[in-house]
């Protein structure tokens, strides 16, 4: 876009407005990209609306949290009912009952859980509790892998971190990094030999089990399953952080889909339904540890709040009634989006790698297959931003960066993947030409 134009686009106008008093002119970070990031005022279905008029198929659905599309009528219904009877009362509510139970029906591994508001508060109460539970201080995580953006996680971390050059964050005590052991991803020999050494120190292994914040990185056959025994020999707490997979890869996550039982989970984004809600949770021995019942202390006043558990409750009971609909249908596209990309680009000579599983996917721009964060490294980030600013053009929103993911929703319809792959095609043959520039 020429500087002319942008001067004229209400985004750019905004983006001037936000940057004076929000950092970078946003309030997460991966919502920034260059030249600015187009302004929304509303979504519906598979389409989100900028502020100037433009709308885009959206691919980034909120970073995966919204597999039914954006403002699924069936869950606002049931929210606008909500509403008016109150949207905070600081005390329990059965449907904050009738919501843990579903989760529990669902996820294998959760036997007793506490709902929070975001992943990040998750992760860091999960790990407070393995501690707590073990009595140990170390914590085993993989390069790449994003749990959120507290002290004990921001350390390698994949997602807005990576993008920006901050995998390791400024204001974080050496001594809390210390305590958080960072190993590659899809390796069992060197979490075989760490454990090895610490392995009585060790409270968790905590992991993506699918990492979906470097890009998309599957596990290699066996991997998890050789984390689970390892885990349990040596009395190591295993947390699968299913913030993305929970609910996207299976009903019940990547441990229904690989059939292996970790120890905690940590859930979010699909759990909302589009609000505001995570949960932590797993083997009732450790649950109970867990204030009130428990000496470890965790606590929050806009927990289970009973606007974002009502979204949460009535999106599991849509996504029950019709799972076995929606997840292999969404995983077929998922696949035929896959072949169509490597064939476009083995069509113009580019080289990529795409990943896919479920209704995940990730196109690398990289000779080299993609299994682990130093190789989600070597793709060239500079055609990733060409691809992204095509697909832009062609009305297709994908998250701005490499290193996060593409997501399906029940919403994207025919019509829409059919204009996807002609945006694709042109997004690709606009790499190829650019690059021999
Ligand atoms: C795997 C994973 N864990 C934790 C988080 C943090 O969740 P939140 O952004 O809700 O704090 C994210 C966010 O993208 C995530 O992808």
């Amino acid at each position: 876009m020429v500087e002319s134009n942008l001067r004229n686009d209400k985004s750019y106008e905004l983006f001037e407005r936000a940057k004076k008093i929000l950092p970078g002119g946003v309030n997460s970070p991966v919502r920034a990209f260059k030249p600015y990031p187009f302004f929304v005022n509303k979504a519906k279905g598979s389409k989100i609306y900028a502020v100037n008029g433009d709308f885009y198929i959206d691919y980034c659905m909120a970073y995966g949290s919204l597999i039914l599309g954006h403002s699924s009528k069936e869950v606002l219904n049931e929210v606008k009912k909500q509403l008016v009877k109150g949207t905070l009362y600081g005390t329990p509510t059965p449907l904050e009952v009738d919501f843990a139970e579903m989760i529990s029906k669902l996820v294998p591994c959760m036997e007793m859980l506490r709902l929070v508001n975001s992943g990040t508060e998750a992760t860091m109460h999960a790990i407070r509790l393995a501690r707590g539970f073990t009595g140990r201080k170390k914590i085993i995580k993989f390069e790449g892998c994003f749990h959120g953006s507290h002290d004990y996680v921001l350390v390698k971390a994949g997602s807005g971190a990576t993008s920006f050059g901050t995998p390791d964050s400024l204001g974080i005590p050496e001594e809390t990094a210390q305590n958080t052991i960072i190993l590659p991803y899809n390796n069992i020999q060197v979490l075989e030999e760490a454990i090895k050494n610490e392995g009585d120190n060790i409270a968790a292994v905590i992991i993506e089990p699918v990492i979906g914040n470097s890009g998309l990185i599957l596990p290699k056959d066996d991997y998890l399953n050789r984390i689970r025994k390892l885990t349990k020999d040596y009395g190591i707490i295993l947390i699968f952080d299913e913030i993305i997979t929970g609910f996207r890869l299976a009903l019940g996550g990547a441990q229904e889909y690989y059939n292996i039982k970790p120890d905690m989970v940590t859930l979010g984004k699909i759990l909302g339904g589009g609000f505001p809600i995570a949960a932590f949770g797993g083997r009732k021995d450790i649950m109970q540890y867990l204030s009130p019942s428990g000496k470890v202390y965790q606590a929050g006043t806009f927990s289970g709040n009973p606007i974002s558990v009502t979204a949460g409750l009535y999106t599991l009971q849509i996504l029950n009634k019709k799972k076995d609909e929606i997840y292999p249908k969404l995983e077929k596209i998922c696949e035929e989006l896959r072949k169509t990309l490597v064939d476009l680009a083995a069509g113009y000579h580019i080289e990529v790698q795409v990943n896919n599983i479920a209704s995940m996917f990730q196109i690398f721009f990289s000779p080299y297959p993609v299994i682990d964060y130093s190789s989600a490294k070597l793709s060239d980030t500079h055609k990733f931003y060409i691809y992204f600013q095509e697909l832009l053009k062609h009305g297709i929103f994908i998250p701005p960066s490499q290193f996060e993911t593409c997501f399906l929703s029940i919403a994207h319809s025919e019509e829409d993947l059919e204009k996807t792959v002609n945006a694709f095609d042109s997004a690709l043959h606009t790499v190829s030409i650019k690059d021999r520039v």
